[in-house]
């Protein structure tokens, strides 16, 4: 979105620098819809969506933002249908929305229908959507390229350098402007929704640059992945009426949102998910599932509404959901923290809002903040459309009118010496090993409940993996396609996100949104309604502050 946007200002060439083929993104496993207050099915206003956004983000939401991202998110979908993209319709032909989690009329009255989908492959279509028109716009495409490292000078972002996964080549990309969409972090959790390639490289890249990163405590486990395998299974199935169910048999959301039930929003779902296994009512041999029943809904409706996750149930699990309940359980979804930004895009390196020339960001990877301390369903493509937009349109304003900033002759060494010292590296210890140890550690530590007993636990497991950081290698000694080397780099970027998280988490002693402590089990708005800021501080952490945009609605109690 933000190339085809920059790719529209004719004084300015745009170039995307991918980790994958583009249409491989993560954007493409984005599921059920993306909201937008189109009353398409039923009255709806971008007042309510703004309302519903920062009560579900548990007032953590920066309300300026999320009352911008109301209307213009109804602009962008827009935008995407005159772009070609196929949405499903309603039987008068407008585009089809769906009731989701968490997003509802007048102001927490009941649900509606507010995300716009194309079945369940709504991500997929923007993806591709955005792809050709990018082609059709001559934007260049350099395609499993890896960044290693972002180019600093006097304050300035110039550039980036990366690498080249089919030659092994490191390449520096001299830029008036740069703009981060490289998605989430969800691979430092064992189970989750996310790619392989998710490993938050870039959020790891700016905080290695001095850029903090905002409330990384905050983490989105989504309630319905697939057992075991975390494969997601969209909140658009609950949307068309698919029901949670515990190992009795019982519609337990009843008990915890009695009026949105199993449409509440993620972090309740989760934890209630949780809460009913821990008290004996999960289902399967090890009572540690819940059910997704979407038995009572018409065969047709299933397959044609939601035929990918039909698919993903049959295939992964042997399960028919049209004829059997599918076994669930929360899965690692959405970082709602990330690297900084302003309402329009501008990476910020402080409290008080100092722009760092020449860098924005949007997507995943920023955070604006829109989402608080828990992302609405369908409210990250929302934020990928109308973030993109701004940022790809600013950047190009930017560059228009910049002369290029001085490249520093030795812009390469960072990447170089970091490849170098992984190729030397004495191989004692696996990068798999490690990737496993750290992925298993977060989900027991630091996952959907926290405790200042496993937070702490989780620092010294952390302390570990640090210091037999250096021990790891590679046995691959080619410069073409070696994804060992590749994967040693990630893990450096992994560990990094789960450090931010940790020590935030630790530092929060509050209940909030998504991030549950049960030894501070209240959100306290007197202490705690602020922004983390994390940064890295030689080799330790330090955490500072940024007060949270009020102004439209006073915090409250969140029931639903
Ligand atoms: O459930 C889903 O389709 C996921 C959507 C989202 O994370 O916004």
């Amino acid at each position: 979105m933000a190339a085809r946007y920059a790719a529209q200002n004719p004084n300015v060439s745009v170039a995307v620098i991918s980790k994958l083929y583009p249409t491989r993104s993560h954007t493409g496993a984005a599921q059920g819809g993306v909201g937008a207050a189109l009353g398409n099915v039923s009255e709806d206003h971008a007042s309510w969506h703004a309302f519903d956004t920062i009560k579900g983000g548990d007032y953590l939401a920066d309300q300026d933002v999320a009352e911008m991202f109301a209307v213009e998110v109804i602009e962008a979908v827009y935008e995407l249908e005159h772009m070609g993209l196929p949405f499903s319709r309603t039987p008068d032909g407008k585009i089809a929305q769906r009731k989701f989690g968490g997003h509802t009329r007048d102001f927490g009255k009941s649900a509606v229908e507010r995300a716009c989908y194309a079945a369940d492959r709504t991500g997929h279509m923007i993806l591709q959507t955005l792809y050709q028109q990018s082609i059709k716009d001559d934007v260049a495409f350099f395609n499993e390229f890896y960044v290693l490292d972002m180019i600093m000078e006097g304050g300035a972002c110039v550039g980036v350098v990366a690498y080249d996964l089919a030659t092994g080549e490191l390449h520096t990309f001299h830029a008036k402007a740069t703009v981060i969409a490289t998605g989430g972090n969800g691979r430092i959790f064992r189970v989750t929704s996310n790619a392989h390639a998710l490993t938050g490289d870039l959020m790891s890249i700016a905080y290695r640059r001095g850029i903090p990163i905002e409330d990384p405590e905050f983490y989105q486990f989504h309630p319905t992945g697939l057992y075991k395998l975390g494969v997601l299974l969209t909140e658009g199935a609950r949307g068309e009426g698919a029901i949670l169910r515990n190992a009795d048999g019982e519609r337990f959301m009843e008990r915890y949102a009695p009026t949105i039930k199993d449409l509440a929003p993620r972090d309740m779902i989760s934890r209630a998910m949780y809460l009913e296994i821990r008290e004996g009512r999960g289902a399967g041999p090890d009572k540690d599932y819940i059910y997704l029943d979407l038995t009572h809904i018409d065969a047709h409706i299933i397959e044609e509404r939601l035929p990918d996750i039909t698919e993903f149930s049959r295939i992964y699990l042997g399960v028919d959901p049209v004829k059997e309940m599918v076994p669930i359980q929360p899965t690692a979804h959405y970082a709602m923290g990330g690297i900084p930004t302003t309402i329009d895009t501008n990476v910020i390196s402080d409290g008080r809002n100092t722009i760092v020339p020449g860098l924005y960001a949007a997507g995943e990877v920023a955070c604006a903040s829109l989402h608080g301390a828990n992302r609405l369903g369908t409210n990250s493509l929302g934020d990928l459309i109308v973030f993109g937009r701004k940022a790809g349109v600013a950047a190009a304003a930017y560059a228009a009118g910049s002369d290029f900033g001085p490249l520093p002759t030795d812009n390469q060494d960072v990447a170089r010496e970091m490849l170098a010292s992984i190729r030397s590296g004495p191989r004692t210890e696996r990068v798999a090993h490690l990737r496993r140890e750290l992925q298993d550690s977060m989900q027991d530590n630091a996952s959907v409940f926290r405790t200042r007993e496993l937070l702490e636990k989780q620092v010294g497991v952390l302390a570990d993996i640090k210091s037999r950081l250096p021990h790891i290698g590679c046995e691959d000694p080619g410069e073409q396609y070696n994804t060992e080397l590749m994967e040693a780099v990630e893990l450096g970027f992994l560990y990094d996100n789960a450090e931010q998280l940790v020590f935030a988490a630790l530092n929060r002693t509050e209940s909030r949104g998504a991030h549950s402590r049960e030894d501070y089990r209240e959100r306290d708005d007197d202490e705690w309604l602020k922004h983390s800021l994390v940064y890295k501080d030689g080799d330790g952490v330090r955490i500072d502050y940024k007060p949270v945009t009020l102004g439209y609605y006073e915090p409250k109690p969140r029931t639903y």
